[in-house]
């Protein structure tokens, strides 16, 4: 294939040194840990080589060389694609890198989008600091206060002037609510079910729009569960606060329609996340529910963020107060 051998080994030199530079500047750092994303990010960059395998060949070794920072930028740029490009989207709810929240962030951010997240409280902001380094991005917001919630709106406004976009990835309940028979459900334990984990989708889309924060299109996106319609084992009072988030993205989408902000919620696969481990024999219920997809692979949180970037941009104008699966058709069965 390759007449001048210089060329073949300058060339080979340049492409083992691309992605040590991409790692170096932290676009595929994060994922790389987790053996089945690694393997997908080593297949996508075995592909993207070949590619510019192709384009390098027309260079001379000179050329090869000089040209190194300009190689790495395109890779960088056939590594992202740009549907989101020039948007600025709230982010709430990352409490590590397993959280669904974090596989939207980055799956927004590889399509072009600037991401500023909020967190709950000091001990998700240590977490949530190892993961994002730039503190003009990070907001707390407690949605349990109303207060937190309209002064962090109002820093994000100050700080970002108008957003195209929030993704509200937040649920609670206490962990005796999570276990055996509905009947043992407490009044309190109901309510603050319902009041973090649906309420505050309200609460927030209310500040955002007194805010006048949202730009024309916009788009918010929840996360919910199937054990919203299916009475899963100890899922218990989250599925009856999972039916009334649902309830509320198509009262909010009829209600913000007129001002172009669509709301809809993403029914996400079953993950392993801090949330999960709260809930009683969430192991079982994982192993249910890969047991039931269509392919025996659980969903990944970059499955669900790449849906969730796809809501985010204006290829899914037409699409308001819907629920999404994002779950391998585990649905369906
Ligand atoms: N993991 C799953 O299997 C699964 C499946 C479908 C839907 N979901 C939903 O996805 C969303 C994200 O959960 P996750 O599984 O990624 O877990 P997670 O533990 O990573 O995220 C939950 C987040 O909620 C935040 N939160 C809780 N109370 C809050 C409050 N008062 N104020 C602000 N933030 C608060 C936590 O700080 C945390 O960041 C939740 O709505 C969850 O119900 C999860």
């Amino acid at each position: 294939m390759w007449k001048d051998s210089t060329k073949a080994d300058k060339a080979a030199e340049l492409m083992q040194m691309v992605p040590q530079a991409l790692l170096k500047q932290g676009i595929i750092e994060g994922i790389i840990p987790e053996s089945e994303k690694h393997q997908q990010t080593c297949k996508n960059i075995e592909q993207i080589l070949l590619k510019r395998l192709n384009k390098l060949q027309k260079l001379s070794p000179n050329q090869l060389l000089a040209n190194r920072k300009n190689v790495i930028e395109s890779f960088k740029e056939d590594n992202m694609g740009n549907i989101l490009t020039g948007k600025k989207i709230v982010v709430m709810g990352v409490a590590n890198k397993r959280s669904i929240a974090w596989g939207c962030a980055q799956m927004m951010a590889e399509q072009g989008a600037q991401i500023i997240y909020t967190y709950q409280n000091s001990r998700m902001k240590k977490s949530l600091q190892r993961l994002v380094d730039d503190e003009d991005q990070l907001i707390e917001c407690d949605v349990a206060d109303d207060e937190s919630i309209e002064q962090a709106f109002t820093t994000i406004k100050k700080r970002f002037t108008k957003v195209d976009g929030i993704v509200h990835a937040i649920a609670f309940a206490k962990k005796e609510e999570l276990a055996g028979s509905i009947l043992g459900a407490s009044r309190k334990g109901y309510a603050i079910a319902q009041d973090i984990s649906s309420y505050s989708l309200i609460a927030v889309a209310k500040v955002a729009n007194q805010l006048n924060l949202l730009n024309n299109p916009a788009s918010i996106v929840t996360l919910t569960y199937f054990g919203s319609e299916r009475a899963i084992p100890n899922y218990n009072v989250m599925g009856i606060a999972k039916a009334a988030l649902e309830a509320s993205v198509r009262y909010l989408a009829r209600d913000l329609g007129q001002k172009r902000i669509r709301v809809n919620a993403i029914s996400a696969g079953a993950v392993k996340t801090l949330a999960v481990t709260g809930i009683k024999g969430h192991d079982d219920l994982l192993k249910m529910s890969q047991a039931r997809t269509v392919d025996g692979e659980d969903v990944t949180i970059s499955e669900i963020g790449n849906v969730c970037a796809f809501l985010m941009s204006d290829l899914s104008t037409g699409v308001t107060g819907d629920t999404i699966y994002v779950d391998k058709g585990v649905h369906l069965i």
